[in-house]
């Protein structure tokens, strides 16, 4: 292979440009050319496409989001749209890619390998919600930011004896507000993978005050919702003035922490590694403490069980 091109696709997570980085100089080291494609499968369609060299990646690594600017592409999922991402991969001379992103990404990286432009798929998502990796390049950080944005919470409901309903990321999966409750020592964690009854959680605080407890913190997954009403039934129902309040963006954003930009180089460079080799349709991981490949198709059938284990952790120190 000559040229590669590399682009960031769905939502960003602190790490993406750590990996973008490693493809770039994995690549050059090897002997071959780098397109960086902009705004994920929209750059394919629209011909947005950069000439990358050694420097471009310059003071990148501890940077958060993406350089490479990230998007979702709905056309990109029609004949039409990939039908031009293909002739422009064919007219800047790509031919392979590494998409970094979640599971969309994945199916966008299988559909180009299917056309005959091999890709390899890096793991790149605060949701940590990929079957084929236990980890996912941005869920550190979050995890860190969260975490830190929980403590100054619990400071002020600390001071006033009240308790703070938390929303965290994750439509589909509890991960980090799983990893986040056990951290803050959090009185009930609600994710989706869990069904919970609201009287559970009252029951939880009421058993807790009776042994002393004052002030209290329940992390709700976004995909769980509604802290408002959470907060409101607390409060009418235990006496606890309470509080929501939902973290949002802040949580993809910021400097990787090194587990993310040591993560992102290490699979930045299997994937190219790959590429070198003519190997495409496959995605990297990171399974039982090392880097690993599979069939794009294979790794998108996995299944990722949520972590029972984990979840009993959480709620049994936090009696
Ligand atoms: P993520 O990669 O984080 O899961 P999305 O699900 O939004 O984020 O997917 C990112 C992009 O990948 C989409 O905007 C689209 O361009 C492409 N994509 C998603 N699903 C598919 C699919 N089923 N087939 C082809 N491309 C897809
Ligand atoms: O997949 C990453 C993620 O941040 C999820 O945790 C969240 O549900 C979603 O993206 C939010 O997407 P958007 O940035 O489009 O609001």
């Amino acid at each position: 292979m000559n040229t590669i091109g590399v682009l960031t696709s769905g939502g960003d997570a602190p790490g993406m440009n750590a990996a973008v980085r490693a493809v770039v100089r994995t690549a050059i080291a090897m002997g071959m050319k780098v397109k960086g494609i902009r705004r994920g499968y929209n750059g394919l369609i629209e011909g947005d496409i950069v000439d990358l060299d050694i420097r471009s990646v310059s003071d990148i690594i501890h940077r958060g989001g993406t350089v490479l600017y990230t998007a979702r592409s709905p056309r990109f999922k029609t004949e039409e749209g990939i039908k031009e991402a293909i002739d422009n991969c064919k007219k800047h001379g790509i031919e392979g890619i590494v998409a970094i992103g979640g599971d969309g990404s994945y199916r966008g990286a299988r559909d180009l390998s299917l056309r005959g432009i091999p890709c390899v798929g890096i793991p790149g998502t605060i949701d940590n919600d990929i079957s084929s990796t236990d980890y996912t390049i941005g869920f550190d950080t979050a995890m860190n930011t969260a975490m830190e944005m929980v403590d100054k919470l619990r400071d002020t409901s600390q001071s006033h004896d009240r308790c703070s309903v938390v929303e965290v990321m994750g439509r589909r999966a509890g991960h980090l507000a799983l990893q986040t409750g056990i951290a803050v020592g959090a009185t009930a964690v609600l994710v989706p993978e869990v069904e919970f009854e609201i009287e559970n959680v009252i029951e939880k605080i009421k058993a807790t005050q009776k042994t002393g407890k004052k002030h209290f913190i329940i992390v709700v997954a976004e995909g769980v919702g509604g802290v408002e009403e959470i907060a409101k039934k607390i409060e009418e129902e235990t006496g606890v003035e309470s509080r929501a309040t939902v973290l949002g963006h802040v949580q993809r954003g910021g400097n990787p922490t090194i587990r993310d930009r040591v993560m992102a180089t290490e699979m930045g460079y299997a994937a190219v590694k790959l590429l070198n080799e003519g190997i495409g349709n496959r995605v990297i991981g990171w399974k039982n403490g090392e880097i690993v490949n599979y069939d794009i198709y294979e790794g998108l059938n996995m299944k990722k069980p949520f972590d029972e284990e984990m979840y009993e952790i959480a709620n049994t120190t936090s009696i």
